[in-house]
């Protein structure tokens, strides 16, 4: 571990068109930290995230990952090199698969450099394989998905199909992860799951997040700091205590 923050970001700034979708941000996420990252729809949270993960690239401002600055590198790069990933709103799934084929191919996709080692054609990758499906079993009892390991993806519930891509999520080996939304769509009970899997990601793998969240119950239960945005730039930061009694956070979300 180094002296550095895990993920360190300086002034970024990304415009479409006149829109400045993001206006000169700075935020850091600590190693073993999970932060949270909040603010109203449209105010830049998403495009935040585009940049400092290499989908789309800032018009300027620096992202730094462990002390290495990896401005300007691309998605993939970034997921593979520096182990940062980051989820989407929507859940994907591979339908026809069952959960722990999910997971398997998951890591094989990471772990492999061309197709016919993807699909465990040799000895080596047979025992590769191997190994990947007992992560995946771990990854598959701790998500609470046991019993349904060997059901086809397609046939449980968009709930469970969350907590399918998450599970997949962690099979490389991230050490951050950027979730967008995690919650959206989903019922309280599965919500109460999703959390659990990311604390358990967070305590027993070392993985550090940055989480969107419009659920300000999930967000202050999860999160020990808050960066707050509002219409590109930062508004606020700090504990979930400070962030709920902030005038500048409540006029921002409730306009006045
Ligand atoms: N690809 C894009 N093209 C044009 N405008 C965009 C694009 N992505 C985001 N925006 C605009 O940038 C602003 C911030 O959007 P976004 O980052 O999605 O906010 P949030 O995730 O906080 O809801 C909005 O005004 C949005 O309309
Ligand atoms: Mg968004």
């Amino acid at each position: 571990m180094s002296a550095a923050p895990l993920l360190e970001i300086e002034g970024l700034a990304k415009s479409y068109g006149a829109v400045r979708a993001v206006d000169g941000v700075s935020l850091h996420v600590d190693h073993g930290e999970i932060c949270g990252l909040i603010g109203p729809n449209g105010s830049g949270k998403s495009t935040f995230f585009d940049c400092a993960t290499g989908l789309s690239q800032p018009d300027s401002g620096k992202v730094r990952l462990d002390g290495l600055e990896i401005t300007g590198w691309s998605l993939d790069r970034i997921a593979r090199e520096g182990r940062m990933l980051r989820s989407f709103q929507k859940t994907v799934v591979f339908s026809a698969l069952d959960v722990e084929e999910n997971l398997v191919i998951a890591g094989q996709m990471f772990a492999f450099p061309n197709v016919a080692s993807t699909f465990g054609i040799g000895a080596a990758a047979r025992t590769r394989v191997e190994s990947l499906r007992i992560q995946a079993r771990e990854l598959i009892a701790a998500a609470g998905l046991w019993e349904v390991r060997h059901m086809p993806a397609g046939n449980l519930s968009g709930g469970q199909q969350k907590l399918i891509q998450f599970a997949s999520m962690l099979m490389p080996k991230p050490r951050l992860i950027l979730l967008d939304e995690p919650m959206a769509g989903i019922n309280p009970k599965l919500i109460e799951r999703v959390m659990d899997s990311i604390r358990y990601a967070n305590r027993e793998l070392g993985v550090s997040f940055l989480v969107i969240e419009h659920n300000i119950d999930v967000v202050t239960s999860l999160c020990a700091r808050i960066v707050v945005l509002d219409q590109g730039r930062k508004l606020a930061e700090g504990t979930p205590e400070e962030i709920v009694v902030d005038q500048a956070v409540r006029e921002a979300y409730l306009g006045g």
